[in-house]
């Protein structure tokens, strides 16, 4: 049985890999600011809740009172705004989360972490590509792709892999916002805004939770011990 950390475990993708991993049989602990979506998630599953906010380094430190084998960090958050219209406070908030919260987890996790240990970030496409609403959003998650494979040649003769998940817009209250931010931007239905969402994925459809849950199982499994410092698409080819 494996002791497996998942930040933002509360919603959306968290959820999805917090349920693959508990229903596996492994020790899983979610956390986040609200422990109402913790709670949610835990349901009659065997899944310890903590309240943890990843920006802050005490509370992150506090989190890691004992070892992990897998440490997802999954928190994240973004605005969409053009260059021009992102305030300092927006671009702080965005790197506080995004970037800053995976360098406290991860860094909390190595500390204790043992030969077969794993470390997974659910970074985005958006490291691999810009785009003209996100500069912040994408900005904090290339820094993830720095930090990904940095860390992955720190750890790699100690049996320990590191790598992000690049998901595409998946379902979740993520995509949910972006849907409705382009429905009122172009003053249009939902169909079409929730149409120009998928048009980057050429599979024409969001990306499921469950895909990027299947995604962090296999990169926490035995059979993954040599990829390390990889950034992996979950796309549908969009990048
Ligand atoms: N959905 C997409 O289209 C998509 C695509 C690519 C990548 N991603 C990435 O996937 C990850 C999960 O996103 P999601 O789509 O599942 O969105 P989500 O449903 O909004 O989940 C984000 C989770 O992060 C938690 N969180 C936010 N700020 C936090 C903080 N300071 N400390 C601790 N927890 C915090 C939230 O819980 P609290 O508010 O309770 O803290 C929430 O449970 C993010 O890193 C996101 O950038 C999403």
């Amino acid at each position: 049985m494996r002791r497996v950390l998942i930040t933002g475990g509360g919603s959306g993708i968290g959820r999805a890999i917090a349920h693959r991993f508990a229903d596996l049989g492994d020790a899983v602990t979610i956390c986040g600011r609200r422990m109402e979506p913790l709670e949610e998630t835990r349901g009659d599953r065997n899944i310890t809740c903590r309240s943890a906010d990843v920006t802050d380094d005490a509370s992150v430190q506090a989190l890691f009172d004992k070892p992990y084998d897998v440490v997802i960090a999954n928190a994240g958050a973004g605005e969409a705004a053009r260059l021009t219209d992102t305030t300092l406070e927006m671009w702080d908030r965005t790197l506080a989360v995004t970037l800053t919260g995976v360098f406290l987890t991860f860094r909390e996790a190595r500390r204790g972490m043992q030969p077969g240990g794993r470390l997974i970030a659910i970074a985005s496409t958006a490291s691999l590509q810009g785009g003209p609403m996100i500069p912040a959003y994408a900005a904090a998650k290339h820094g993830v792709l720095g930090l990904v494979r940095s860390i992955a040649l720190d750890v790699a003769k100690k049996g320990i892999t590191c790598n992000a998940i690049c998901p595409g817009f998946t379902d979740t209250d993520m995509a949910e916002t972006a849907i409705t931010g382009l429905m009122e931007r172009y003053d249009t239905d939902r169909d079409q805004a929730t149409a120009m969402v998928v048009s980057g994925n050429p599979m024409g459809r969001l990306i499921a939770p469950e895909e990027v849950a299947a995604t962090a199982l296999f990169l926490s499994s035995k059979g993954a011990a040599s990829i390390n410092g990889h950034a992996l698409s979950v796309s549908g080819g969009e990048v």
